[in-house]
């Protein structure tokens, strides 16, 4: 069940800016749906390069370019032939993501108070009050007696290394109380987020390989299972 109040984090010790994390109001669904697809499109990148230097492509990138040598003759198609698969390879890591978010647009995001705040979890936004910009979020999906799913964390790529994940964590686990089991899934492509949950206490449990949607031209897409337990 969801515990404490909207502005419990003012006044903290790590309340050092202007950021102040409360409960999700129905009017914030779009800056919601922004902030949580920025934070994931941003991710392509790494996907891309991971998956640039995954065995697979390397090959089949490498016998392309050589069956285009030895028909073409050309150095330059050969090359051609190289940034095109590169560019391929971009297009799949840019539709994994993108069709990520628009799943969980349909699935959680566009309803926020039936999945996540009516069944006892809770939904965090952090707002900058100078704007009124939502410029965090993170949701606790209750899944069972203190047990919570976190999700759905991202922070604005202006405010990130400012410790506002931090702050999240630690206003979840207040709402979440203080026994229980919080758990979440993350992608060995989200560097910050592994590093993020691993000084936060949380133990890596299990790695899972990811097949659904684009995920699946991939040559792997492994998803890392991490759990705390809050006293
Ligand atoms: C992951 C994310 C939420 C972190 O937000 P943040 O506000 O920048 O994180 P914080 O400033 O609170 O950092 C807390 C800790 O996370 C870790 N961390 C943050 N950024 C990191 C990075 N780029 N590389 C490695 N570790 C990092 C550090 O341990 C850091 O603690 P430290 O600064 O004391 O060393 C943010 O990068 C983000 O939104 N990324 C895109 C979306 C995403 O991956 N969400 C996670 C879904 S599971």
């Amino acid at each position: 069940m969801c515990r404490g109040t909207d502005n419990q984090q003012k006044g903290s010790s790590d309340d050092n800016d202007d950021i102040t994390i409360r409960h999700y109001k129905n009017e914030d669904q779009d800056q919601v749906h922004e902030l949580f697809q920025a934070g994931m499109m941003s991710l392509v990148p790494n996907l891309f390069w991971k998956s640039v230097l995954s065995p697979v492509f390397v090959v089949v990138t490498a016998v392309a370019a050589m069956l285009v040598l030895h028909v073409s003759l050309s150095l330059l198609y050969t090359i051609l032939a190289i940034f095109g698969m590169m560019a391929i390879l971009y297009s799949i890591s840019y539709h994994a993501f993108y069709g990520y978010v628009q799943g969980s647009i349909k699935d959680d995001l566009s309803k926020i108070q039936e999945v996540y705040i009516q069944p006892g979890g809770c939904f965090l936004v952090a707002v900058d009050s100078k704007n009124g910009n939502i410029v965090g979020c993170v949701a606790g999906e209750k899944k069972g007696d203190h047990k919570y799913e976190l999700r759905r964390m991202s922070v604005s790529k202006q405010i990130q290394g400012r410790g506002l994940a931090k702050r999240l964590i630690r206003r979840l686990e207040q709402e979440c109380g203080k026994k229980g089991m919080l758990f979440l899934t993350t992608s060995y492509v989200q560097y910050a987020a592994i590093g993020l949950y691993k000084k936060h206490g949380f133990q890596l449990k299990k790695t899972i390989t990811y097949e659904e949607g684009m995920f699946r031209f991939l040559s792997t897409f492994e998803l890392y299972y991490f759990e705390k337990e809050l006293k």
